[in-house]
Parts: structure tokens; C-alpha cells; sequence
């Protein structure tokens, strides 16, 4: 009959070989001097491997030696006493250099101690030819709120797999939330481990930057402590949220980011609130155009940055691919509180007016810089546009799962954006999808009270231009 490997189903035509080990005899001498060389061996090795152990043990054990008791205690105390004064003196380098490499070690070893359950109840542990073979642990380093693990995945593995398992590593690690990225290296992913949230409480108003830079523009706090950055050159932002999600927040943070180019005329924005100026017209001074009651109004307004937009695409055209503001040549921003109430309910022939305007602008606008703004409660087909012609998206508080789906297009709830599970009481906290990542960043806008916005419209308010002149300060 002839021989067959079970594992993996191979013949084998030749018969096994019968091998036998020749039995030397030592003296017992020289086995225990082996053992003993072998033991010193792996003492030395451990002892390198685990120096952040062995190393601290080492110095206060010979401290004890030398001086008792006092000398340990004495240590233990001056190092807390220095960590304190680290700690008050500066806190960040503190956290950066002290802290957050002694805290990474722990963690490391608590992560090490769950990863094998973890790996195999998420169904991330692979079975090939008869071995389970698990995801390495590379690394864990600690960041303000969350944990960073480097892991290196099994063969055939990709970032998607962590991210469709995200909530039950989340649960498994006992944190709020899990993201899985794309490591530094291919065949790595990073997760990140969400541990307390940065978005938990109200995110004050930022400072306003000197010059705006327009393509890192403040707005508000990212989930892992980092400031959200938006990049408004070549694009148009879309802002979709439920009544009462904090639209009004995102607007009052970007015209923030942008008060002082507003102030030196490097930018132009023209307000349309179909609200009847209930949201916008309290930081009136900031805009250099406004219209708020009359659709037709409004209609004018849009033709008239789309005549910007033309004159523009005709002298740029072939000199350069993205517009840089100027005091004679602004940066113009169409903010368009409510899109809904412009793109449906004015009436019928404004309305197609109003449309094909729009439609140009996005299309053509963002190059040279006449850029919009727009938010949105309802995020479905008939009030919206086109959602592809706005790059950027940002979506606030939603009533439904499908309206995710709706906003950012299939896939962006499954690798997290869980707009519908916001809630009520955290106002200002968004889904966004940042440049090179494919999974969605939660952040939160930066609030500002009525009265805020009114001193900063007073501060930075728009330089009227009167018989085409700008003026000095004021409101238009
Ligand atoms: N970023 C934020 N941080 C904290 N609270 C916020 C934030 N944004 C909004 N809020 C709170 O939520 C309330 C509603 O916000 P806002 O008016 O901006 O919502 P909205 O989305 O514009 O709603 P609507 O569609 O009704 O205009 C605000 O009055 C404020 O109290
Ligand atoms: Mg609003």
C-alpha cells in the first residue's frame, strides 16, 4: 500500500528510515559544568533583555547593601519628588519623555498577556497546515487618550481585517474605541486604542492664526488629542448634521481660523442664511456680502462669484493649477447656512437658477479660489445636490444609519463613522475622512458663544470696499 503524508496529501514512494542516535557516555562532571555554562548563559540574557527590571533592582539591591534601608527609600523618594517637580514645571515634556515610556512598557505587558484570546476570539489568528499563527505585538507607545499598538500581520492579512474587528478588540481591551491604520511598513497595521475621550467636553475657541494658512486651518481637537487641521485650497466643505448637531459650530470655527485674512482683505465671505440671518447675522461684520430673506437675492449672489469664478478660469487658465490669495486677488467663501432651503424650497424658477449656479461653482470654483461652504440637515438625493462635488465632508449627528452612507458613500460606517450613534449631548462632534487614511477621524469643532462671536466680528471685521477701494476697518 503505498504511503501517503496526511497533512498534505503528497505520496511518498520511499520507505521510512529507521534512525537510531548513538549513545555517547560524559562524565558527570562535565554535564553539570554544561548545565551550569548554559544556566550563566540564559541568567546574562534575561538579565540584558529585561534591563528596565534588572537594572533598577540591581541599583537598589546594592543600595541596600551600602547604606540600609535609607538607601532605596531615599532613592524612590527623590525620584518622586523630581517627577513631581517635572510634572508642575513642564507638564508636556513630562508626559512625553517621563511618562508616557514608563506607562507604554506596563501596557505593553498587559497587551502581550490578552493578545493570544484576543487575536483568536476576533478571528484574527490564522490556522495554516496544522499551527495557529498570530499577529505580532510589536510595539505599544502611549499618547494622551489612546494607546498606539504596531502590529505586524500574518501573511495575507490586511489594515481592513482590524478595522472590520475594531469593536470587539474594543471591547476585548476594555476602551472606548479601536482604530485600525496602515502601519509604517506594508504587512503593518497601526491600531489605535481609545482610552478616555478628548471630545467629552466643549472645545474652547482656538486662537486665531496670524495669516490663515489655508491649507491647515485650526477648527477644533481630533480623537487623538491632535488639533484638526482642515485644508481649504482645492476643495469645497460640506457640512451635514441633524437640527441641534452644531452645524452653526463648524461655520463660526472656520470663519475663526480665517478672521484675520478676513480683516486684511486676503479673504472675501459672502453669507447666504435662508434662515432669515438668524444664524450668520449674528457675526455680520465678518461677511463683505450678505443676503438672508430674499431668494432671488441669493440667485444673484451665486452668479455673481460664478462671473468671479469665469473671469478667473480665463486669466489663470495655463499659468497656474491652484489660485494664492491677495489683498487685490481674495480667497472668496460662499457660506450657505442651510442648502436645503435654497436648492428646494424657494420657488421653482430661482430654484434652477440657483442649482446650475451652484453646480458651476463646485465644479469650477475650488481651483481658483471661490470656494463653498454649505450645510445641510437632510442629507438625501432631492436636497442635496451632488455630494461629489464637495471633496471635503463633514458629518455631524445623524438620525440614520443610512444617512451615513448617504454622506460619505458605502463602506465609511463599517471602517467606523458611526454619525448616528453621536450623541445629543455632545454637540460639535463629527465624522471626518482625513487625507491618506481610509478610516474616518472623530473630532470636535470648537464652540463659540453668541458673545464670542460678536467680539470676534467686531475684531476682525471685513474691510468694506467702497468705489472698488478697500477701506480702513469697519462694517460694510
Ligand atoms: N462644538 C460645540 N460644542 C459644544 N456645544 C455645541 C457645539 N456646537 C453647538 N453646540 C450646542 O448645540 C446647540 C445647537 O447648535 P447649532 O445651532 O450650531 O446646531 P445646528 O446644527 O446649526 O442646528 P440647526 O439645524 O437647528 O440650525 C448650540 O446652541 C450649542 O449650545
Ligand atoms: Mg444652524
Amino acid at each position: 500500500m503505498p504511503l501517503v503524508n496526511v497533512i498534505r496529501g503528497e505520496r511518498i514512494d520511499t520507505a521510512p528510515l529507521n534512525v537510531r542516535t548513538p549513545i555517547v557516555r560524559l562524565p558527570i562532571w562535565l554535564v553539570l559544568s554544561w548545565w551550569f555554562l548554559k544556566g550563566l548563559a540564559l541568567t546574562l540574557v534575561l538579565a540584558c533583555r529585561y534591563w528596565y527590571v534588572t537594572g533598577p533592582a540591581a541599583l537598589l539591591l546594592w543600595l541596600y547593601v551600602d547604606f540600609g534601608w535609607l538607601g532605596p527609600v531615599g532613592l524612590v523618594a527623590g525620584l518622586i519628588c523630581a517627577g513631581c517637580g517635572w510634572h508642575f514645571g513642564h507638564r508636556s515634556s513630562f508626559l512625553r519623555w517621563g511618562w508616557f515610556p514608563v506607562l507604554g512598557r506596563w501596557r505593553r505587558g498587559v497587551y502581550r498577556r490578552r493578545w493570544h484570546p484576543a487575536m483568536a476570539t476576533a478571528k484574527l489568528a490564522v490556522s495554516f497546515d496544522g499551527h495557529t499563527v498570530l499577529p505580532v505585538l510589536k510595539r505599544v507607545r502611549c499618547r494622551p487618550g489612546c494607546d498606539e499598538l504596531l502590529v505586524r500581520m500574518v501573511t495575507g492579512q490586511i489594515p481592513d481585517d482590524f478595522a472590520a474587528a475594531a469593536e470587539r478588540l474594543a471591547h476585548t481591551f476594555g476602551a472606548r474605541a479601536v482604530k485600525a491604520l496602515p502601519g509604517p511598513r506594508y504587512g503593518e497595521a497601526l491600531l489605535l486604542v481609545m482610552r478616555g475621550d478628548p471630545l467629552a467636553a466643549t472645545v474652547g475657541p482656538l486662537p486665531v492664526p496670524d495669516v490663515p494658512d489655508f491649507t491647515a486651518l485650526p477648527l477644533g481637537i481630533r480623537e487623538d488629542g491632535e488639533i484638526y487641521l482642515l485644508c481649504l485650497f482645492g476643495t469645497q466643505v460640506l457640512i451635514v448634521g441633524a437640527t441641534g448637531a452644531g452645524k452653526g459650530s463648524v461655520i463660526w470655527s472656520l470663519l475663526r481660523a480665517l478672521a484675520a485674512g478676513i480683516r486684511s482683505g486676503l479673504v472675501q465671505v459672502w453669507g447666504l442664511d435662508p434662515k432669515g440671518g438668524m444664524e450668520l447675522g449674528i457675526g455680520l461684520d465678518l461677511f463683505t456680502r450678505f443676503a438672508c430673506k430674499n431668494a432671488e437675492a441669493m440667485a444673484d449672489m451665486l452668479d455673481e462669484a460664478l462671473a468671479v469664478v469665469q473671469e478667473r478660469t480665463a486669466r489663470l487658465m495655463g499659468l497656474t493649477r491652484q489660485h494664492i490669495p491677495t489683498v487685490d486677488d481674495p480667497l472668496y467663501l460662499i457660506v450657505i447656512d442651510e442648502l436645503a432651503a435654497l436648492t428646494s424650497y424657494a420657488d421653482r424658477k430661482t430654484k434652477e437658477r440657483i442649482k446650475s449656479s451652484l453646480g458651476l461653482l463646485l465644479t469650477q470654483g475650488r481651483a481658483v479660489g471661490v470656494h463653498v461652504v454649505a450645510a445641510i440637515q437632510d442629507p438625501r438625493k432631492e436636497t442635496l445636490p451632488d455630494r461629489n462635488l464637495f471633496p471635503t465632508r463633514i458629518a455631524l449627528r445623524l438620525s440614520e444609519e443610512s444617512e451615513v452612507e448617504m454622506v460619505f458613500g458605502k463602506g465609511m460606517r463599517d471602517r467606523g463613522a458611526l454619525c448616528d450613534r453621536i450623541p445629543m449631548a455632545t454637540p460639535g462632534v463629527a465624522f471626518v475622512a482625513l487625507d491618506g487614511d481610509p478610516t474616518p477621524m472623530r473630532v470636535r469643532f470648537s464652540f463659540l458663544t453668541d458673545r464670542q462671536i460678536r467680539t470676534m466680528a467686531r475684531t476682525y471685521a471685513a474691510r468694506p470696499v467702497i468705489d472698488g477701494q478697500w477701506t480702513e476697518g469697519g462694517a460694510a
